[in-house]
């Protein structure tokens, strides 16, 4: 029994751990949990819970009814210390804490019962902490609301004092990096569209300020005007991200199918070019292959008014949702062209981790065997790990060697679709 005790004392923590580091190379959780204080925690849980089990039924007689009451109990007193440390330790302790309330069919029904709990009643945080993990993450700021002096047709905000988002002399005066506002307007985007499906639709440069935090001093987002938001429906979320998966990694067979699940019908090569603000040469030879030329942009402009028909007939078809995405794209994308800061290579492999992350959520959500969702979160963080790579590459990509290294990466690593 002491070896068992100890193999589930053992089984759980490593749960916590390894699922810990999982979620923690996936930045789904704060770096404070791996804070000496959390770790701590858990070892001490551990060391109680292992002890209980080797002290507690050492007495009784193996198997006798006595004991099996009396393992009873230690299962319920060890899952309740396991609890107590998940709410503690919060963040991706909660998550594992869930995902161990569901393991019904592999862990004792004390552990499972007690565990569940954490589904309906985690802790949850503050508004002044969520306020702060949007600051810290996303460097994105929402104005204060002054509900004292808000009634249902008035609604009173603070001011927040700061530049249009597509105002370059201002950053520049204000000495913010236009390249690190621009990456972080298209990575708060994707986590809207790709993970949220909540996305503010009006980002047109009046509603998007950008400022240097008056107490930090770090350059900051701040998002005017929450008036018009779009729930994307699950269905069209993750067909929305396989699209985009396909366009980065240039799969024309599955651009296909995915536009045309997004209503664009045989206009999918107009729909591509359309969400790309691309040609289709370009999304065929690969839109993260080539930044986009000024050639590109006259061919654009011009094939626009030709098309002008067939882009109407789109628009009709296309479900609402697609509408108001592809209007927040255009409004982006003309923020990036006064910024001039048009998609990059890098900004497409921010988009492409969006998607990987939306959609290996997806999958894990829906089996309930905790080993396929373990091969979900490997396979999930090997495709993190290959974006990492050619992110990696592109950025020494001056050199002659990297380009040979890049050649032998691609072809040993195909696209992570
Ligand atoms: N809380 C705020 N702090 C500072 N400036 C703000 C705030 N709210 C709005 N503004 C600024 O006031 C101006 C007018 O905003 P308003 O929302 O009325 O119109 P708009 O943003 O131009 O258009 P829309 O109604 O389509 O959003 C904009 O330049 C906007 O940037
Ligand atoms: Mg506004």
């Amino acid at each position: 029994m002491a070896r068992k005790a100890l193999k589930l004392a053992s089984w759980t923590s490593m749960a916590l751990a390894a699922s810990g580091i999982y979620l923690y190379s996936n930045k789904y959780l704060d770096p404070n949990d791996f804070g000496a204080v959390r770790v701590g925690r858990a070892v001490a849980t551990t060391a109680v819970i292992s002890y209980d089990y080797l002290t507690s039924l050492k007495s009784v007689p193996y198997g006798s009814e006595e004991y099996l009451q009396l393992r009873s109990k230690v299962h319920l007193r060890s899952a309740r210390r396991l609890c107590e440390l998940c709410c503690a330790n919060r963040g991706t302790f909660i998550k594992v804490g869930q995902h161990l309330g569901a393991l019904d069919y592999l862990l004792p029904e004390e552990y499972t019962s007690t565990l569940k709990v954490l589904h309906s009643q985690a802790p949850q945080s503050s508004m002044q902490e969520i306020r702060q993990v949007i600051r810290e993450d996303l460097g994105k700021e929402v104005p204060r609301i002054h509900w004292d002096l808000s009634t249902e047709r008035v609604l009173l905000m603070e001011f927040v004092d700061g530049g249009q988002v597509n105002d370059r002399d201002y950053m520049e005066r204000n000495k913010i990096d236009v390249n690190e506002i621009s990456r972080h307007l298209g990575k708060m985007y994707s986590e809207m569209i790709f993970v949220n499906g909540f996305v503010h639709c009006d980002p047109h440069p009046g509603n998007v300020l950008v400022r240097k935090h008056p107490g930090t001093g770090k350059a900051e987002i701040v998002l005017l005007d929450h008036g018009l938001y779009q729930v994307l429906t699950e269905e069209f979320r993750l067909n929305y991200c396989h699209l985009w998966q396909s366009l980065i990694w240039t799969d024309m067979k599955r651009v296909k199918e995915y536009s045309q699940r997004l209503g664009a019908g045989d206009l999918y090569p107009l729909f591509a070019c359309m969400l790309t603000a691309r040609s289709w040469n370009s999304v065929n030879r690969g839109i993260s292959q080539a930044p986009v030329t000024a050639t590109e942009d006259l061919e654009i402009r011009n094939n626009a008014a030709n098309y002008l028909p067939q882009i109407s007939q789109l628009l009709n078809h296309v479900p609402r949702q697609m509408l108001l995405i592809l209007k927040t794209n255009d409004l982006l994308r003309g923020i990036e062209a006064a910024l001039g800061t048009r998609a990059s290579a890098s900004s497409f492999l921010n988009m492409s981790r969006c998607c990987i992350r939306a959609l290996a959520e997806h999958k894990k959500k829906n089996t309930c065997s905790f080993f396929r969702r373990t091969q979900i979160s490997f396979r999930e963080a090997f495709n993190l790990w290959q974006i990492n790579l050619h992110e990696l590459i592109l950025r020494v990509k001056g050199l002659k060697l990297a380009d040979r290294v890049l050649a032998v990466i691609c072809w040993l690593f195909p696209a992570p679709l």
